[in-house]
């Protein structure tokens, strides 16, 4: 098992020996490698089991630090770095030759964040690189929100998980670009919504539809953050209830307990308020739990379409394979 550890120092010999390192962000943990060391970059893809032509997020103290790395900056950027960063927000911006291939699986564009995480930061200002982060789950399982995640599957492929407690927001950050004409573009939906990017852009964001365009980031498509229970997505969960009745069932409510005669294996209600927030903290802890009890079936309910609602059910359709209404 890794060593779980507040210690920044040790975690900086082992990236600048090109080794990986777990670490906690405020969106949730990731397996983070010198961007600038090849050999490094491929134990991350080795290590996650992740395909080559899906390219990493480069981890940057601020705004300064990444400058060297970014060839153009669009308008709108520094009004944006202002407002959100340190946070959960990912600009695609074009890379300068400091940016190895490997990190961008050769596309022109380079993904790029300032976390929002105190111990991470910390570490990211003793560094003079930065470092290349996926989330630190094998390739297409749900994120870790906590060191306990990470350490279970990959524990005994790596030395050292940074311990930045419970990740507090819960859900992968929002991912911007701006398309061939120049419109921004949200590539992924995350806690930073259409609306808050609007009001700082002052103009109209657009949603990229990986169903229409070619594989512009392969991480976006179907099939991801998905537990290994088959499960369903559903805004009439009492009816996929009885649908499967005969089944050993998991489920996992957004505010309201199920109160119906069918018998439920173990049911985790997210939000008794019906926060938002609180469900996506809570959401994919939930699903990993559930995913380890050995159950036939595990039932989500669908969150309102509203705010980060929408990144929620996002995600939640990604993970489920069938039944989505
Ligand atoms: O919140 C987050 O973003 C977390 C934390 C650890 O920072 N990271 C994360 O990384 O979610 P990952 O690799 O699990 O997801 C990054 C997504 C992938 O879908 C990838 O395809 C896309 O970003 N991506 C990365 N670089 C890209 C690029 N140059 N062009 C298009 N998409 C890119
Ligand atoms: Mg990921």
């Amino acid at each position: 098992m890794a060593i779980i550890t507040k210690n920044i120092q040790g975690a900086k010999t082992i990236l600048d020996g090109g080794g990986l390192v777990a670490i906690p962000t405020e969106t949730v943990y990731g397996l983070a490698a010198k961007a600038t060391d090849p050999a490094a970059l491929a134990s991350i893809f080795k290590t996650k089991g992740r395909p080559s032509n899906n390219p990493l997020i480069l981890h940057f103290p601020d705004f300064k630090a990444m400058a060297p790395y970014i060839k153009a900056i669009p308008d709108g950027v520094r009004l944006l770095a202002a407002k959100f960063w340190p946070g959960p927000l990912t600009l695609l911006l074009p890379k300068t030759t400091l940016v190895p291939d490997a990190v961008t699986a050769g596309l022109p564009r380079v993904a790029v964040r300032v976390p929002d995480h105190k111990l991470t930061l910390g570490l990211l200002n003793q560094l003079d690189y930065p470092l290349a982060a996926p989330s630190a789950n094998p390739s297409g399982y749900i994120s870790p929100t906590k060191p306990s995640h990470v350490n279970i599957q990959l524990g005994d492929k790596i030395p050292m998980i940074l311990d930045g407690g419970n990740c507090e927001k819960g859900l992968e950050s929002t991912i911007l670009g701006w398309n061939d004409d120049g419109i921004p573009t949200i590539y992924r939906k995350g806690i930073i919504t259409k609306g808050d990017l609007e009001t700082v852009l002052n103009k109209e964001v657009c949603i990229y539809d990986s169903h229409s365009q070619t594989l512009e980031a392969p991480g976006m498509l179907s099939s991801h953050y998905a537990p290994n229970t088959r499960t369903l997505l559903s805004s009439t969960i009492s009816e996929k209830i009885d649908e499967n009745k005969h089944l050993k069932i998991g489920l996992i409510s957004f505010k309201n307990a199920y109160e119906g005669d069918v018998a439920i294996t173990k049911e985790i209600v997210l939000s008794s308020d019906g926060a938002l927030d609180e469900v996506a903290y809570k959401l994919y802890a939930a699903m990993r739990e559930l995913d380890g009890l050995g159950l036939d079936v595990l039932l989500i309910e669908k969150v309102p379409d509203t705010g980060i609602g929408k990144a929620i059910n996002d995600r939640l359709t990604r993970s489920a394979i069938t039944g989505t209404k």
